[in-house]
């Protein structure tokens, strides 16, 4: 059977990795479907070269756009590459526009599809990542849940016993791809004169921080008072969404440490050595878990519940006062807890469901 692997953006190429190089090992009949909707070289083409990816075979090059048009670009490019190669499976991981596009193209020309990540809700509609998975999850075939909370909701929202799996989380594999050489890499620590334990580490893009200006101005005005209060920098590798607002919106954040968005290996490298990480990523909740790192959500709501409950993270919303209060509770958590999201081994479980097993 021919597998099609559909990405689109950073969290999906480290997310489907573990499921490529597995395919690759095996020598499976797969390609990598590239939609295209990250392109700039620190957020897709050096997670490629990190993790040692297969080229993509296609890239549809839908680029940025309004939701419409990237959703429609990526439709039409799907289509017409599903038409042409007639894979027995699209695999797809997450909640992005690309991950909605894939699916429904896919659905449509009756291939079998599976959605990696499945059963995440935070309930918010007003968040595009919402309206993507509960669709995604609805018109899949193979539901590969990460965890048990995840199972419940999809079997609470009818979807057939037979379609959802317990698989555990890819990311708990991909952090295992790169953990040694992340524990053994001071370079970034040094370039950025920093050492374990006196910094913070921040990441912040999602549409409804970066794109109101209340939201974005009360994030970081938390964050220069962290860094007036408790003497340590705040390193903020800034995603191109935010770094594009922050001038549109005119907003100032002087004294907080921008750089580039890292590559994988210097951001676990970064994640692991942190006193305390502050994040509107889905993906950067669950790596702080893994690797026992206090962790803040900078958002109202949290689609890894998880992570809460175990007490690695805690939701501080947006305002500067409660950001506060949280890092201080955060700053002082033994990181004793234990870690929801499997084993490590949700590739390969992911990859014997559909029968590309070893
Ligand atoms: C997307 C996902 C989000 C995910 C994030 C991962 C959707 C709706 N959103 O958000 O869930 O958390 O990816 O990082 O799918 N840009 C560049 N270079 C790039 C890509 C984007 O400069 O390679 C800039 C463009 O100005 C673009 C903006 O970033 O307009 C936003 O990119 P887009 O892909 O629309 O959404 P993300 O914010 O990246
Ligand atoms: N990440 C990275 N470099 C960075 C910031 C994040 O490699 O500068 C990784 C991080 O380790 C995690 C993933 O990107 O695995 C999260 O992606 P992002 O926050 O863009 O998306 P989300 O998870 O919120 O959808």
């Amino acid at each position: 059977m021919k597998i099609a692997v559909s990405l689109g953006t950073r969290p999906e190429i480290i997310k489907l990795a573990p499921i490529i190089k597995l395919l690759e090992s095996r020598g499976a009949d797969f390609f990598i479907l590239h939609t295209g909707q990250h392109y700039s070289y620190e957020m897709d083409r050096v997670f490629f070269q990190e993790l040692e990816l297969p080229a993509a075979k296609f890239n549809i090059g839908a680029g940025s756009g309004t939701h419409a048009r990237q959703t429609a670009e990526i439709l039409v490019g799907v289509e017409g590459i599903l038409e042409k190669e007639k894979p027995g499976i699209v695999l797809a991981e997450g909640d992005t526009n690309s991950v909605l596009a894939t699916v429904l193209a896919a659905v449509k020309l009756h291939i079998k599809t599976g959605h990696v990540e499945a059963g995440l809700r935070s309930y918010d509609r007003n968040m595009p990542e919402e309206i993507n998975r509960v669709l995604a999850d609805h018109c899949c075939d193979y539901l590969f849940a990460p965890t048990q909370k995840a199972v419940g909701i999809l079997r609470g929202e009818g979807l057939p016993e037979e379609k959802v799996f317990l698989t555990g989380n890819t990311i708990v594999d991909a952090v295992n791809l790169m953990k040694d050489r992340a524990a053994a890499n001071r370079r970034v620590l040094a370039a950025h004169g920093i050492c374990r334990g006196n910094y913070f580490l921040v990441t912040v893009h999602r549409q409804e921080n970066v794109d109101v200006p209340e939201r974005f101005a009360g994030i970081l005005g938390a964050l220069k008072t962290l860094l007036a209060e408790y003497r340590m920098p705040v390193i903020y590798p800034i995603h191109p969404r935010s770094r594009k607002n922050l001038s549109a919106l005119g907003l100032d954040a002087g004294g907080l440490t921008l750089i580039e968005p890292t590559s994988y290996v210097d951001f676990l490298a970064l994640e692991l050595n942190a006193a305390l990480v502050l994040t509107d990523s889905g993906g950067v909740q669950e790596e702080t878990c893994i690797l026992r790192v206090p962790c803040v959500t900078l958002r109202d709501n949290t689609e890894r519940p998880e992570t809460v409950e175990v007490g690695a993270n805690i939701l501080a919303g947006a305002s500067r006062e409660n950001i506060l209060n949280c890092a201080e509770l955060m700053l002082g958590k033994k990181p004793a807890w234990p870690n929801p999201f499997g084993d490590g081994t949700a590739a390969h479980r992911i990859l014997q469901i559909i029968g590309a097993g070893a």
